[in-house]
């Protein structure tokens, strides 16, 4: 037993990504795959990452896009310019509510780093909070958002324990962040909800490393050709 454990996490630590990659058809119903392939239920509202800052890429706007059509709540960790923000609420029915959190720029030197947080994220951190405008502003979608300026340690999620059904974790790239906005996710996140979390990836180390151990614990996705990691609290 002892000697197939030991074998299994070798070969875990051994793989360049670890977490098992999957397809995007396991994803949700709407991205299902019949003899054509893709099915016309993948259809979203759509806008490319063409010059948006911290852009997520195509394929991964269009993961999100997908996931918001089924969920009444969701909640964002970072928002930038506000772009997904906006495609995510393009996607969602009339009675659809979005939280989505960032750091004003004012406070953006005033972030509770760990002395062991990834140096260069937390310059990132500081640099991407320049937006106290929205893309989503002066749209319909507007209605459905909630902007909060909030550093996400200061933010207090228990209003909205058990409620969310999208969460986004794509704020402050460091471990003590990444861990933070994590535990605040499992609290928010209702029953049939999905979590998110971008920068899966070796260039974003804190991120990367979280996840890898997390995944040890609970099955984490990771999402072909993306750099998307999926949390799903019940099978679909
Ligand atoms: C990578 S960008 C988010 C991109 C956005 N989700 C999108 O898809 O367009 C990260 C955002 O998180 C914000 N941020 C960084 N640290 C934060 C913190 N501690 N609390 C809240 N927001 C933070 C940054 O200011 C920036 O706006």
């Amino acid at each position: 037993m002892l000697k197939l454990r030991r074998q299994k996490n070798r070969s875990f630590n051994l793989r360049q990504y670890p977490i098992s990659k999957v397809d995007l058809s396991s994803v949700a119903p709407c991205f299902s795959i019949n003899e054509y392939g893709i099915t016309a239920n993948s259809a979203v509202s759509f806008i490319g990452g063409e010059g948006i800052v911290a852009s997520l890429t195509d394929r991964e706007t269009w993961v999100l896009a997908g996931l918001s059509k089924s969920a009444k709540k969701i909640f964002e960790f970072g928002t930038c310019s506000g772009k997904t923000t906006h495609v995510m609420a393009l996607n969602t029915s009339e009675d659809a509510e979005l939280f989505t959190l960032t750091i004003h720029p004012d406070e953006a030197d005033k972030l509770f780093f760990d002395a062991k947080d990834d140096r260069r994220h937390r310059e990132v951190a500081e640099l991407e909070a320049k937006f106290i405008k929205f893309y989503y502003e002066g749209h319909p979608t507007e209605k459905k958002i909630t902007q909060i300026f909030s550093d996400s340690k200061k933010f207090d999620e228990t209003e909205l324990t058990g409620k969310i059904d999208l969460i986004f974790i794509d704020g402050a790239h460091t471990k003590s962040y990444v861990e933070n906005d994590t535990k605040k996710a499992f609290r928010m996140l209702s029953s049939q909800g999905v979590i998110v979390w971008h920068d899966y990836k070796p260039d974003a180390p804190d991120v990367f490393k979280y996840l890898n151990e997390l995944s040890k614990t609970i099955e984490l996705m990771h999402i072909k050709d993306t750099d998307l990691v999926l949390y799903r609290k019940h099978p679909v």
